[in-house]
């Protein structure tokens, strides 16, 4: 899911090209370099005159680097446009996708061409293959860094200002991506998954509503399924933080919990999402992610946390 060696988008594709031609330039000259030790370690002791020995040097420790290193220096920078396409180039009409860099998580949202937000999501890409995509990096506290292993990426997300990567994924699937600068304590956990799909597959998930979210509203008709989870939710003051499209709950402190059902991990790619991971992570988060900014709900009976976190994975 994570590994720049296989690659599934262009930008990864040309870093992988790039790094199994240096590995096997490297390993040619390695091969080289034990073979001629080997040689003179077992050659008779004569001496060489100085002439020769001045001819091993020039051309075994000047002529010889020179010519090698400037032959991988010029691929690698020949290889560089490929590397980062379209870095500096138009991205009008593009699909445009805004992520911010968040103590630790990451904030998703899809953007129409005039720049509104069509859908707000946590911890989860989903991009077009074979399409490029316009991703907008923003930070709101310190900085982090954007990377897709396996699609491209590692630009920074910088507080105060927005940098712009264009990716292409070439192969549907699943893949992880991380923050790639030290933001913190949770750092290492703070993951995303990416999941590469049909551009006609991710316009209908844009475009669908989620599942409605039942609201017991005061003197409305009684609801199919009075979703108590919610109720619970709502009182104890998680919509101060969170949003769920569909509800009351309009935080936008942490992450939007709009669909959190099909999220395949909680906390930002830190435990699989679970009825008991979930329960614990609401429980004491803090445990689990050190350092992180939703506080303990370790006071709640048991019962209410088990109806939140079976509300929250229910919502699809
Ligand atoms: Cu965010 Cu490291």
């Amino acid at each position: 899911m994570q590994s720049a060696l296989d690659p599934a988008g262009s930008e990864a594709s040309a870093v992988a090209t790039l790094f199994w031609v240096m590995v096997v330039g490297g390993g040619v000259i390695w091969l080289g370099v034990i073979g001629l030790m080997i040689y003179a370690s077992r050659k008779s002791r004569s001496l060489m005159g100085e002439a020769g020995a001045s001819k091993v040097i020039f051309f075994g420790g000047v002529a010889f680097p020179v010519v090698v290193l400037a032959g991988l220096l010029s691929y690698a920078v020949w290889l560089m446009p490929a590397m980062r396409p379209w870095f500096g180039g138009e991205g009008e009409g593009l699909r445009r996708i805004e992520v911010t860099g968040e103590q630790f998580w990451w904030r998703v949202r899809y953007l129409d061409a005039s720049g509104k937000v069509i859908r707000e999501s946590a911890n989860e890409v989903r991009m077009p293959v074979g399409e490029r995509v316009l991703f907008r990096l923003k930070a709101s506290d310190v900085i982090h860094s954007f990377w897709i292993p396996s699609i491209g990426g590692k630009m920074d997300a910088i507080p105060g200002r927005i940098n712009e990567l264009q990716l292409m994924a070439t192969k549907p699937g699943s893949y992880r991506g991380v923050c790639a600068e030290f933001c913190g304590t949770s750092h290492a956990l703070m993951a995303f998954t990416v999941q590469a799909m049909p551009a006609a597959e991710l316009d209908t998930w844009l475009a669908a509503a989620p599942a409605p979210a039942v609201s017991p509203t005061p003197g409305g008709p009684a609801p199919a399924d009075p979703a108590p989870g919610l109720a619970l939710f709502l009182r104890h003051g998680c919509a101060a933080c969170h949003a769920i499209d569909g509800t009351e709950a309009e935080g936008r402190i942490g992450p939007d919990l709009t669909r959190f059902g099909q999220r395949p991990t909680i906390g930002a790619g830190t435990l699989p999402n679970t009825q008991e991971n979930l329960v614990r992570f609401i429980r004491a988060p803090d445990q689990i992610k050190p350092n992180v900014r939703m506080p303990a709900y370790g006071m709640l009976p048991e019962d209410e946390l088990a109806a939140i976190a079976e509300y929250l994975r229910g919502l699809e």
